[in-house]
Formats: C-alpha cells, sequence, structure tokens
C-alpha cells in the first residue's frame, strides 16, 4: 500500500481533498539545484480551476518546504513541499446520511480497499486536489530539465468532436502553451472547447477529450528493453493520474490497420545525426528512445460527479439508491490535467535520467 513512484527520483504523495495539507515528498534529488518560486507558481496556476469550465473550488495554493530546501537550493536530502487546503466545504458530503458511491469515481472501490476508514469527503485521496502536489514537485525540476534541453508541452487534442490544430514548430508550440491557460494552439477551438464544456455543464453533465504531448531534448538509448521501456514506465506514471483511461504513443491506434510501408519511420541522416523521416513510432524503438520527440496522447474521461440523477448503490449496506450530487466539480477536466500530464512526465524523465546518469547529474555547482 504505498504511494511512492520513482527508482533514483522517489516521489511520495500525500494528503486528503479536505485535510489540512496535501504535499509531496522527493527523495533522491541531486543538491543545489536553484529552486524557481515563479515556475512552482506558474505551474500550479495553470492547474487551477478558472470560470464556468471548471469547478467553483479555488484554492490559493500557498506551498511551503518543510525540509530539502536551504537559501533557496535542493540539499539533496528528502525535499518536502506541503500545500494548505483552505476552501474545503465537507459539509457538502455530510447531507447524506447514507452514502451513496459516485459511479465512476472511487468511492466504492476505496470503501473496499481502505475499509471504512478512507476520509471521503471530496473525493479524499482520489481528489483531483492532490494533483497540485505533483505540479509543485514538478516545478523543482523544470529549470534543471531545461538546461538540459528538455522541455514537455502538452495540448487539448480534441474535447467531444472539436480538434485542435496538429503540432507544427514543436518547440515554439511548447512555449505558447506553457503560457496558456486554456493548453489549444487554435484560437477557434478553444472557443468551441469552451462553449462546448459551458454548454455540457449547463445540462448538468460532463465531458472527455484527449491530450496530446511531446517530450522534445531526449538523448537516444533511453530506456530499457522489456519491463522498464520507455513506453512502460510512462504508462506506468501517467496511468497514476485520476481520470486517464487511455494511452498511445506516436500513432498508436490510429495506424493499427494500416501497413508496415506507411508506419515505419524512415532514417536518414542530418549534419551526421540520425534522424527519422516520420515519427508514427513517436520516438520510442524496442522501449528505447530514439533521439526523435517522444509523443503521446491520453484518454481523459467525463468528470464522473456529474448533477444528472443516477442509479448506485449505499456504500456499506446492501440497498441501491439514486444519487443527486452535491459538492463542486469540473465539468471537464481535462484542461486541468494537462499540466498534471507535463508533471508526471517531467519527473519520469528526471528519473530515468538520474537512474541512468546518476543523481550528480543535475547537481548545481559544487559549494567551497
Ligand atoms: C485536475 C483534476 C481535477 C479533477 N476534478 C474532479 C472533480 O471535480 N470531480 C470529479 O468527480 N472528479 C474529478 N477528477 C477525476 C477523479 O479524481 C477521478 O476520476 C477519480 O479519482 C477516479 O479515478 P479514475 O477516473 O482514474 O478511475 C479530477 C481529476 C484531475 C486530474
Amino acid at each position: 500500500m504505498k504511494n511512492t513512484f520513482g527508482n533514483s527520483l522517489g516521489i511520495t504523495i500525500f494528503g486528503e481533498s479536505h485535510g489540512p495539507y496535501i504535499g509531496v515528498v522527493m527523495d533522491g534529488l541531486a543538491p543545489g539545484i536553484k529552486i524557481d518560486r515563479d515556475v512552482i507558481r506558474h505551474l500550479l496556476d495553470l492547474r487551477k480551476p478558472s470560470g464556468k469550465i471548471s469547478t467553483s473550488r479555488v484554492e490559493e495554493d500557498e506551498f511551503l518546504f518543510a525540509s530539502g530546501e536551504y537559501k533557496g537550493y535542493t540539499t539533496g536530502t528528502p525535499l518536502t513541499i506541503l500545500i494548505p487546503n483552505k476552501s474545503q466545504h465537507s459539509s457538502d458530503y455530510d447531507k447524506d446520511e447514507e452514502r451513496l458511491a459516485r459511479p465512476g469515481h472511487a468511492d466504492y472501490a476505496a470503501h473496499v480497499k481502505y475499509k471504512g476508514f478512507e476520509d471521503y469527503h471530496g473525493g479524499g485521496h482520489f481528489s483531483g486536489r492532490i494533483t497540485a502536489a505533483v505540479v509543485a514537485a514538478a516545478g523543482v525540476i523544470r529549470p534543471v530539465l531545461l538546461s538540459k534541453g528538455i522541455v514537455v508541452g502538452t495540448h487539448i487534442y480534441s474535447l467531444g468532436n472539436i480538434k485542435d490544430r496538429e503540432f507544427e514548430d514543436l518547440r515554439a508550440d511548447i512555449d505558447t502553451l506553457y503560457d496558456r491557460a486554456y493548453p489549444v494552439l487554435d484560437s477557434k477551438a478553444a472557443e468551441d472547447m469552451i462553449a462546448l464544456t459551458e454548454k455540457t455543464a449547463s445540462e448538468g453533465d460532463s465531458v472527455g477529450g484527449v491530450l496530446e504531448s511531446v517530450i522534445l531534448g531526449l538523448p537516444a538509448g533511453l530506456g530499457e528493453p522489456w519491463f522498464d521501456s520507455m513506453e512502460s514506465v510512462l504508462s506506468h506514471a501517467l496511468f497514476s493520474i485520476p481520470g486517464i483511461k487511455g494511452i498511445q504513443f506516436g500513432a498508436g491506434f490510429d495506424l493499427v490497420n494500416s501497413n508496415g510501408s506507411k508506419f515505419n519511420d524512415p532514417f536518414f541522416l542530418e549534419n551526421g545525426t540520425v534522424k527519422t523521416k516520420t515519427n508514427n513510432n513517436g520516438g520510442i524503438n524496442g522501449g528505447i528512445t530514439n533521439g526523435m520527440p517522444v509523443t503521446f496522447r491520453l484518454a481523459v474521461k467525463p468528470t464522473p460527479s456529474i448533477y444528472k440523477e443516477q442509479d448506485t448503490v449505499v456504500i456499506g449496506k446492501e440497498k441501491e439508491g439514486k444519487l443527486v450530487i452535491n459538492g463542486r466539480h469540473d465539468p471537464a477536466i481535462i484542461h486541468r490535467a494537462r499540466v498534471v500530464v507535463d508533471a508526471v512526465t517531467m519527473l519520469t524523465v528526471y528519473d530515468i535520467l538520474s537512474s541512468k546518469y546518476g543523481t550528480d547529474f543535475f547537481s548545481g555547482e559544487v559549494k567551497e
């Protein structure tokens, strides 16, 4: 029953939606990483709810370092980030004498696993709220990844039937997305997606979609051939994000009925560097990076908490019931989930690089 991921960099997340704090312990960080609080703040702001397309629960997401930071640098000992919860409305969840399981949410499964001891308010440990801790953790390492030329970006590829434009200039698009609260490259597509989300919300329903991500700057040769292939490790981490239900690398499911002549990515040389003309394999061959951008798409489900009446069961009793949800929820989680995807990807990449090249790969200058 552990909540830790990673080998060289272990990430442990903790907290409940309505508890006093959520947070993260990062164990195995290099010493001497300069912590840029503005980057952490910016990433947390990208995750924040906004307007009618998000839950009305807005947290300030103040953060503090309880350990592992000294004079603005990582010490190399476990770094603990705490984020206080301030906008809890636990009474929204106390109204029912009998607690009804939310279909699509973790209420029932968590009750079975934790034998009734779980703090279920606001989804407890299964709330999207916990993702703020992961995002803050990624804010610590984003600058050192950038210093190695590694950058991650994600956009909403599609929401309902509405599609964003394809990635074009990868680096420029990633930089644009970093500055955009709503992560869509084409402004008309963004407008249409927001309108669809608002319409769905007004009907008491929710909507899902597909995120598309790119990792730029990874060297060729990362990853293991079988169980710790790049696809395996990234999928392991990304499926941990609440609401992620599918993943494909490169062209994935789009080309399963295609031919080798179309799916293969022909190699060529550019100034002595091996590249491929297409990238249907998403930058990974045999579980190992080939030096091309690593690309993947994620299916993000519609938010399970909806305001329409649903059939369900009473938790802990042999009884059926009808659920009408109280509480504050996102009509779509996809726009908030993108920075969580970026964060989990960055943490995974850091761990893979640190495992291969050693903790000091990311160290700052040695202090006299
Ligand atoms: C950023 C973010 C925000 C979320 N907000 C909500 C929410 O407001 N209401 C809700 O029911 N689920 C929300 N979720 C999704 C649930 O946490 C998730 O569906 C639930 O834990 C069950 O896990 P599963 O969907 O992976 O099976 C959110 C997820 C993320 C990543």
